[in-house]
């Protein structure tokens, strides 16, 4: 059919509907910075869905992937000056804005599984952290699944010595300083936009991230050893401006609460299996010879890594830290 006959049939139906759905919706601009293809981008476009069924079309939401309007840093000074409503940064993006704390989930080895990250985001630790974002002028509504991540670069990564001298790019977290730090490596902190480019140009020699997001990146195919180390965990925190969420009419609100538990629930099941068939993906490609580790060899990266707790204890609190890990331990939910 004509798009100008779809268009003024649009509007007619517009018009005809009265003034209360001829209302211009109220818009979302949902920035984020990976594909479309992964656990975050799915999780979004899921929002954006429910978001418009459940408000019966008052609210519309864009979703802008692949850091098609703001880098990493960018987004979250645009989120608080409110030229984006919705973000879902890493919980290694918060240090930059003043919120240190979700540094904690960039611990080495700290999450032994799921069930155990569960315990954190789902109990009373979880709602802590989120109320920290508030004085920040943003409200954090939920937190979104990745995975566990994986080293790479162009020479086998076995031990840690392996990993010395390396230009690692990581994301804005000190404790990840410490981490690539500990084993001897120099960390550069850079844009998620920009690693595949610096990958490929050597302007740094490796990274670590998880296997959705190298996948989806390409940086596989510019990375001739990945080593499976599933040493630290990426997650989110779905993230709005304070203001626009509090000036929300009180039933919009309500509907949009229940398309985000919605989205966060499809978010977080799908995470390991689109995890799952990126690593799955990234063997079969055969443009990067993957290394697993024996047990000793993934005893000794944990050992190198240990200095890291007691580095990171002044930045994010070493209560804090034990308070995590104590929550990741308890049986049942805390
Ligand atoms: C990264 O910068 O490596 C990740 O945080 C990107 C993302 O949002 O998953």
């Amino acid at each position: 059919m004509n798009k100008w006959i779809v268009a003024s049939a649009a509007a007619l139906t517009l018009a005809l509907a009265g003034p209360a759905t001829a209302q211009q919706p109220i818009v979302i601009k949902f920035s984020h910075v990976v594909a479309p293809d992964t656990p975050k981008g799915k999780g979004a476009t899921k929002f954006a869905e429910l978001a418009e069924k459940y408000t019966g079309g008052k609210v519309k939401v864009e979703v802008y992937p692949n850091s098609a309007l703001y880098k990493d840093k960018e987004e979250l000074e645009a989120l608080q000056l409110g030229a984006v409503q919705m973000l879902a940064p890493s919980n290694s993006k918060f240090g930059p804005i003043g919120v240190k704390e979700f540094e904690v989930f960039d611990l080495p080895f700290i999450l032994p599984d799921k069930t155990a990250l569960r315990r954190v985001t789902d109990g009373p630790l979880g709602k802590r952290l989120l109320s920290l974002l508030e004085p920040k002028g943003m409200i954090g509504l939920a937190y979104w699944d990745n995975g566990f991540k994986q080293f790479s670069a162009n020479k086998p990564l076995r031990t840690p010595e392996d990993y010395k001298g390396q230009k690692f790019r990581i994301q804005s977290s000190k404790v990840l300083e410490a981490q690539m730090r500990a084993l001897g490596a120099i960390p550069q902190v850079m844009a998620f936009s920009e690693v595949y480019q610096a990958l490929q140009t050597g302007v740094v020699d490796g990274q670590e991230n998880t296997p959705s997001n190298m996948y989806t990146q390409k940086m596989h195919e510019v990375q001739k050893y990945t080593a499976h180390t599933d040493h630290g965990y990426i997650g989110y925190v779905v993230i709005v401006n304070k203001k626009f969420w509090d000036g929300l009419p009180g039933d919009v609100r309500t509907s949009l609460e229940k398309a985000m538990a919605e989205a966060t629930k499809y978010a977080n099941e799908i995470s390991q299996t689109e995890n799952d068939e990126a690593w799955a993906d990234i063997k079969k490609s055969g443009r990067t010879e993957i290394i697993e580790l024996t047990a000793e060899q993934k005893a000794a990266l944990k050992k190198a890594m240990l200095p890291v707790y007691d580095q990171a204890a002044s930045r994010v609190g070493k209560g804090l830290i034990e308070e995590f890990e104590k929550a990741t331990q308890a049986t049942g939910t805390n």
